[in-house]
């Protein structure tokens, strides 16, 4: 057996680990385990890569870890929680960059300069269309993350930016990338077609992000995470080599299917998310909520608190706002102490970014047991004798449920209103991402704990501590 193919054994070796990472971090139990072994599988590839004969300079290799792991684990350490889905659009950016360096190297010593030290490559029929996709599609994920990650990190307007004639431009910049790929396919050495394709790409990133709002930029990220995985996976092809074909198309895949999983949650579709701004604005819903909004302290909710005997603590987006995670769980452990059984209500797409309550719940250390996903909460929601709706306002609204001209009609909720009494903690009666009201605040049964999640919390804790 050649060197090689003690490599390629390592890769599969690897890939095996990356399916099985993946597979474990489907449920929080096992999704430390999970990341363990993906971080394994990494280590692997990266060991057998660097054994590779073909490698011309450590010193390079040496000199970019450094600076990527220092960067890396610099931004890593200062980015807060909510700041997660700028800093993943950050990453996969520069994934799609540097796959285009590579997919580029490997244009230039297969088709420009022959003479310089080789990277292996496969046929050209397959060589060919591979480089033209990972530069198109890595352009676009590249410049098209920096959009995304400027949005959401606020450093660009999170609205929309529409132009005069920008459906028109975006199509015909895309014909013009498409229609280059016969030139290219003809004659590759063409040094000045490939500039072309790797220019349109760029400018497409831009084009077909800026148009979409801020608020969607977690779906426009989990695409382009996808777009990410795909580039990966056709630079693969170009280089001829196994891990990388097998990886990016997991990521790939993986990629689409969060998308999805998002949209669905939202009552939206991809289509809608990504093209919804060229389409003819929607009626807004002309319901307004009717009903009196009941204002009560947390010392006489204490009260109501002191006699359940079931709570479900339903966390949304202000909860991560407010940190009131570590809050949340004292409050869940002193209900428990009293004899009441608790749960918390995850929504899939509660907060800003996938699995966001998850991840702040096991940083307060929540038993995982007790976090129930919305669609196994709801049958006993009715037998429930206390709801707090903690920083969450969309996720729960009825409105959902019943009226068709409502924005988010047709989203799944968590159906909070049919436990006895509802509370809900945020700071004023103002609407959530979606902007619109919700008429939960209204119903006979709810009652308005108004105030920042972490202070509301820490008074309710502070109360039963002290009786
Ligand atoms: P939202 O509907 O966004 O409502 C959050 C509420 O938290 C606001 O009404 C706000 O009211 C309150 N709040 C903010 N800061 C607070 C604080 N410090 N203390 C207490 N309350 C605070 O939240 P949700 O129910 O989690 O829904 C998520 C929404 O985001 C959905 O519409 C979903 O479709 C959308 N979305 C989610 C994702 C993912 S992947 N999770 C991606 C894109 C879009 P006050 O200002 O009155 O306090």
């Amino acid at each position: 057996m050649n060197h090689i193919s003690y490599i390629n054994i390592v890769y599969i070796v690897s890939c095996v680990l990356f399916a099985t990472g993946l597979k474990f971090l489907g449920s929080p139990e096992t999704a430390r385990r999970g990341n363990q072994l993906s971080a394994l599988g990494m280590l692997l590839a990266v060991l057998a890569t660097l054994s590779a004969h073909e490698i011309i300079s450590f010193q390079w290799i040496l000199i970019g870890g450094i600076i990527g792991s220092g960067l890396g684990a610099f931004v890593a350490t200062r980015a807060a929680m909510t700041q997660m889905p700028e800093m993943v659009a950050l990453l996969h950016g520069f994934g799609g960059l540097a796959s285009v360096f590579v997919d580029w190297s490997a244009y230039y010593n297969e088709f420009v300069h022959f003479d310089i030290m080789r990277i292996p490559a496969g046929n050209h029929a397959v060589m060919i269309p591979a480089i033209y996709l990972s530069i198109l599609i890595g352009g676009i994920t590249f410049t098209g993350s920096l959009v995304a990650w400027g949005k959401l990190s606020e450093r660009l307007p999170g609205k929309p930016m529409l132009f005069t004639g920008q459906r028109e431009i975006n199509m015909a910049a895309m014909a013009a990338v498409l229609l280059l790929a016969i030139p290219f396919f003809m004659h590759p050495a063409n040094n000045l077609v490939f500039l072309a394709i790797l220019a349109l790409s760029l400018i497409l990133g831009v084009l077909v992000v800026i148009p979409i709002g801020g608020a969607d930029m977690p779906v426009v990220i989990s695409v382009l995470n996808s777009y990410s995985g795909l580039v990966a996976c056709t630079t693969g092809f170009v280089i001829n080599n196994v891990l990388l074909i097998v990886v990016g198309a997991l990521v790939g895949a993986n990629g689409i299917i969060l998308s999805y999983i998002m949209c669905k949650a939202m009552n939206r579709s991809l289509n809608n998310v990504l093209f919804g701004a060229f389409a003819p604005a929607k009626k807004k819903s002309t319901a307004t909520a009717k009903g009196e909004v009941k204002p009560i302290t947390p010392q006489d909710a204490f009260l109501i608190l002191e006699a359940a005997r079931s709570v479900v603590i339903t966390p949304g987006y202000g909860l991560a706002v407010a940190q009131a995670q570590h809050a949340v769980r004292e409050l869940g452990e002193l209900l428990e102490k009293n004899g009441a059984d608790v749960k918390y209500a995850i929504h899939p797409v509660a907060g800003r970014m996938p699995g966001h309550m998850n991840v702040l719940l096991a940083e307060a250390n929540v038993p995982y047991d007790q976090l129930v996903e919305m669609e196994h909460v709801n049958p006993l929601m009715d037998t429930v004798d206390v709801a707090i709706v903690i920083g969450a306002n969309d996720t729960v609204n009825p409105a959902a449920i019943h009226d068709k001209s409502s924005p988010v009609y047709g989203m799944p909720i968590v159906e909070t209103f049919k436990a006895k009494t509802v509370f809900v903690i945020k700071r004023s009666m103002a609407s959530g991402f979606a902007g619109i009201e919700n008429e939960l605040f209204y119903y006979d049964n709810t009652r308005m704990i108004f105030g920042d999640a972490k202070d509301v919390v820490q008074k309710l804790v502070a109360e039963f501590k002290s009786k």
